[in-house]
């Protein structure tokens, strides 16, 4: 068995059936330390390479013009050691990354004091926003506040969608659907799209497909097969709260597990 199957393996037996849904299962990894298989160690090249180079696509941080300095607000949900809300710092954001885990934040702060130098503001006349870290469950209001914003310009997702068992899908679109700006993008960089959803998870297998059919329909809980798959030729009412696929590529570079494999999507209304 490959190190990779042994880790979702134990991770399975971690959180058993419906488990990763529950915060407490995430605090346990995190406060005991030797078990975070999903930690790569540094933002995923993935998201720099986008933020670098499709300003097209999804805008710029802040207006050079905007002498008060207001910065796009951009959020990651279950942002674990933090690397990504750095790197959207770094790049001109107000970056905010969620956690449910108290312990996981005490490690995002250590990586901000420790390795701050490795955010290097990456456009002098920019400069570099915020990062701000927060407690709370990704579902509940109670965290917004704190958060600075009730909703954001930019979200990104990598491994919090997978992190969720199957049937929290719905919630997850209406949720992002509810915490995205009007004019805001959603990244998602979609992973893992290879490994069959039969298997269980976390991670729990994706398809390019989960994303387009939940993100059409938030908060519709839509049927799976037997197979863990969404079935072909079922259509449903548009719904005002739809957020649309804006681009889809392949990314020239990714985190290691996820080479050749990954896919980005981006959203918006
Ligand atoms: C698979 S890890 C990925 C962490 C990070 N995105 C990364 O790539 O290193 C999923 C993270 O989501 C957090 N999490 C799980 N459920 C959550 C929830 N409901 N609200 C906020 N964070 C949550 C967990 O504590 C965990 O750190």
């Amino acid at each position: 068995m490959s190190t990779v199957q042994e880790a979702r393996a134990k991770l399975g037996e971690h959180f058993g059936v419906g488990g990763s849904g529950k915060p407490d299962r995430w605090e346990a990894l995190w406060a005991d330390g030797s078990f975070i298989p999903w930690d790569r160690g540094l933002p995923n090249p993935a998201l720099e390479d986008l933020l670098k180079d499709r300003q097209d696509l999804i805008g710029i941080p802040k207006e050079a013009s905007d002498t008060a300095g207001k910065r796009k607000k951009a959020f990651v949900p279950g942002c674990g050691k933090g690397y990504d809300v750095l790197l959207l710092s770094s790049f001109g954001y107000d970056a905010v990354g969620l956690e449910v885990s108290e312990t996981a934040l005490k490690r995002c702060l250590e990586e901000r004091d420790k390795h701050g130098d490795k955010y290097a503001v990456r456009d002098a006349s920019l400069g570099a926003g915020k990062s701000n870290f927060v407690a709370g469950d990704f579902f509940s209001n109670e965290w917004t506040g704190s958060a600075g914003a009730e909703q954001f310009d930019l979200i990104y997702d990598y491994t919090f969608l997978c992190a969720l068992p199957p049937s929290m899908r719905h919630q997850w679109a209406l949720r992002m659907s509810h915490l995205l700006a009007p004019d805001g993008h959603l990244i998602c960089l979609e992973f893992p799209l290879s490994k069959n959803p039969n298997l269980g998870g976390p991670p729990f297998g994706l398809q390019s497909k989960v994303y387009v059919q939940h993100l059409a329909q938030p908060g519709l809980d839509i049927p799976y097969n037997a197979e863990g798959y969404i079935p072909e030729g079922v259509t449903y009412p548009d719904n005002p709260a739809a957020l649309k696929r804006a681009a889809h590529w392949q990314p020239a570079r990714t985190h290691e597990i996820g080479k050749d494999q990954d896919w980005i999507s981006v959203w918006h209304r």
